[in-house]
């Protein structure tokens, strides 16, 4: 199927009335808060929109295709976790970059859980749930592999962007805002 720029903002728009996996905030307000910080910290465009649309495996597939997810929805054989699934359907669409910072963002984090002491006790009890799902923590070979990929740092700026956009009521920028970057993108 063919990935528009109007099938996302549909979805990103419809999101706003789905919970962010257990977590207090819509997704909606997830994403924008996620792209916002990013926009804030001088991150390029391409990570920016790695931002707003990290998690389009919660919101804009079959959630039965998802196996991370904190929802009661009966998870299919052959399931994966949201982050593949939303790289995948990103991949032929937008630039490498992009669909790959997705695809690794539950990395970033096992990787940080296992580097970082600390940082799993500052993620939400959602994110400390999911984190099982997707594998727990990291062999120190795939800690050192992770490390040596020229884009993984940026995959770590998306993951902590990621865990501070949770905050309930925060005000930005609204959907619209993004959308003619969206559309540049997916033309
Ligand atoms: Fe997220």
């Amino acid at each position: 199927m063919t990935l528009t720029a109007d099938r996302l903002l549909d979805a990103l728009t419809r999101s706003a009335a789905t919970r962010y996996g257990g977590e207090i905030v819509s997704e909606l307000e997830h994403a924008l808060q996620c792209a916002e910080l990013a926009r804030e910290a001088g991150a390029d465009e391409e990570l920016q929109l790695a931002c707003l649309l990290h998690d389009v495996g919660r919101f804009a597939v079959d959630q039965s295709l998802v196996s991370d997810t904190t929802e009661r929805t009966a998870v299919g054989t052959g399931a994966r976790g949201h982050h593949e699934v939303g790289a995948d359907l990103l991949a032929p669409w937008v630039p490498e970059r992009v669909a790959w910072c997705v695809r690794m963002h539950a990395d970033a984090k096992r990787y940080l859980c296992s580097i970082e002491p600390g940082y799993h006790a500052t993620l939400s009890p959602a994110s400390q749930h999911t984190l099982t799902l997707q594998g727990g923590l990291m062999s120190p070979e795939a800690i050192t592999r992770h490390a040596a990929h020229p884009w993984f740092a940026d995959a770590l700026r998306l993951r902590r962007w990621d865990d501070l956009a949770k905050v309930v009521g925060k005000e930005t920028a609204p959907l619209t805002t993004w959308e003619p970057r969206l559309r540049a993108y997916l033309r």
